[in-house]
């Protein structure tokens, strides 16, 4: 499909609404379907995963599809772009697809092509020596992971989404790679709790969060806010409408109320609350969007926050090997992290990946109630121990 080059030039700044096209919307799916998807549509009798990173699916008719999913870092410039095309070009009839999490599939109808394509993205490496197109994300592994867009782009983050995402993804590479674990583990990642993406129902989620209240601006915050926009922005009524000795409009922060979400940040530019000593990351686990077996589950806070220690987030990377390590040890086959964790207790979650319990990871948000423990079924732990023995009990 080529561009519209003939329509290049038309755009007149004195009469913008001249030539104007609007609400074609997308471009209809099927004209890049592959020969074989077309000819196969909605005629799928079974797929199997071949090794990690290869599908094959079969069709009624008796044709087959391999698929090669490969990594991508979800940010990449337009000629990263040129040599995905290339590769398609070469191997796939100029066909190639982006799955859910960023991923980019390669299909081909062949052995012999699957063979020739799988040697060609496993020998491209970027100067630096990472792979470009590294193969893997299937089945019981960890696939890409669901970020956001961080201090490249957003002016609200807490914290850096994809260096963050390079960092952890170096660690859990192995993972990509292989299909060893229990279940699958989504890993996602937001650079604020606007939670873009998917932290709040992934396996393992990393997210950006502040510790200080915004700062106002009392000087500008009525030229160029809506201040009863802020007002309302507040989950807890933390602000509340004030005049100043000058005589400016504006608004005043119950500091002890606030717990630093942005959103007041979000709706009124003068209200920023970045701070580089302040923010960091909170760690969330336990959620998942599937139906299978147990129903869809948020993810919980497991670790209420760790410094943006930049580039490499050594600490965050810690964190997510001390989940994984214990979830692969303890769970059972099809277990997701949040079965696993609510089949053992959350206790024993906190005993056997050796993370802190503190009074940050408590509920105090309204519907709180429903997630304290109203019933004498626990189990001891270590820390349950030394409780009882720091408040005189049974040690
Ligand atoms: C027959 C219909 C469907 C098929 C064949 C299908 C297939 C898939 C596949 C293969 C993936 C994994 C992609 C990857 O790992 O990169 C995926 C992910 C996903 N699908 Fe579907 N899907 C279907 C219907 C749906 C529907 C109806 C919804 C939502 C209402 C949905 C929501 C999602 C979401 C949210 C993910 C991401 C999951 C995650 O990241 O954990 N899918 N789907
Ligand atoms: C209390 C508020 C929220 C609730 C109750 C909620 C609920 C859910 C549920 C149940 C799913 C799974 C859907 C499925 O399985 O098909 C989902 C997925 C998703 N949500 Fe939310 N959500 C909330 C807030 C947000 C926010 C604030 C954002 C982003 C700004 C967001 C973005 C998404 C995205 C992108 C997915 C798809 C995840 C994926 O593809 O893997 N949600 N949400
Ligand atoms: S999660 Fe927050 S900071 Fe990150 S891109 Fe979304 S709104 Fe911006
Ligand atoms: S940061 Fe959040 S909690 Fe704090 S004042 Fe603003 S809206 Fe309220």
């Amino acid at each position: 499909m080529a561009l519209s080059l003939d329509r290049l030039g038309l755009y007149d700044p004195k009469d913008p609404l001249k030539d104007r096209l609007t609400d074609l919307g997308p471009r209809h799916f099927w004209q890049y379907f592959p020969p074989i998807i077309q000819n196969n549509y909605g005629r799928w009798i079974y797929h199997d995963v071949l090794e990690p990173g290869i599908l094959v699916h079969v069709s009624e008719t008796g044709d087959k599809v391999y698929t090669v999913r490969c990594g991508a870092a979800r940010f990449m410039t337009v000629q990263h772009v040129r040599e995905i095309c290339d590769i398609a070009d070469q191997y796939c009839e100029g066909y190639v697809r982006f799955t859910t999490r960023n991923n980019i599939e390669f299909l081909v109808d062949s052995l012999d092509k699957l063979e020739a394509l799988k040697k060609d993205l496993a020998n491209r490496k970027f100067v630096s020596g990472s792979y470009k197109f590294p193969i893997g994300g299937t089945g019981a592994g960890i696939s890409n992971i669901v970020h956001t867009q961080g201090y490249i782009h957003c002016h609200t983050p807490a914290t850096d989404a994809s260096s963050m995402v390079k960092a952890v993804s170096d660690e859990l590479f192995k993972y990509f790679q292989s299909m060893t674990l229990p279940a699958k583990v989504r890993v996602s990642m937001a650079c604020c709790l606007n939670m873009c993406g998917a932290v709040h129902c992934s396996d393992i989620a990393l997210l950006g969060n502040h510790r200080k209240p915004p700062i106002v601006d009392h000087k500008v915050i009525d030229k160029v806010c809506e201040i009863p926009l802020a007002i309302a922005a507040c989950p807890v009524g933390a602000i509340s409408p004030d005049k100043t000795s000058e005589g400016y409009k504006t608004v005043k922060i119950k500091k002890e109320r606030c717990m630093f979400c942005g959103n007041c940040y979000t709706m009124c530019q003068a209200l920023p609350l970045s701070d580089k000593e302040g923010d960091g990351v909170t760690i969330l686990a336990g959620g998942k969007i599937s139906n299978r077996v147990s129903m869809p589950k948020f993810s919980k806070v497991v670790v209420p926050w760790l410094p943006n220690n930049f580039p490499r987030f050594p600490e965050v990377v810690e964190a997510v090997v001390k989940i994984l390590e214990a979830y692969t040890a303890g769970a059972n086959k099809y277990e997701r992290l949040g079965d696993w964790a609510e089949r053992i207790g959350w206790e024993k979650f906190f005993e056997k990946t050796g993370l802190e319990f503190t009074d940050h990871l408590i509920d105090d948000y309204r519907l709180a109630y429903d997630t304290w423990r109203t019933s004498t079924q626990f189990k001891y732990t270590t820390a349950a121990w030394g409780t009882s023995g720091i408040a005189g009990g049974i040690e």
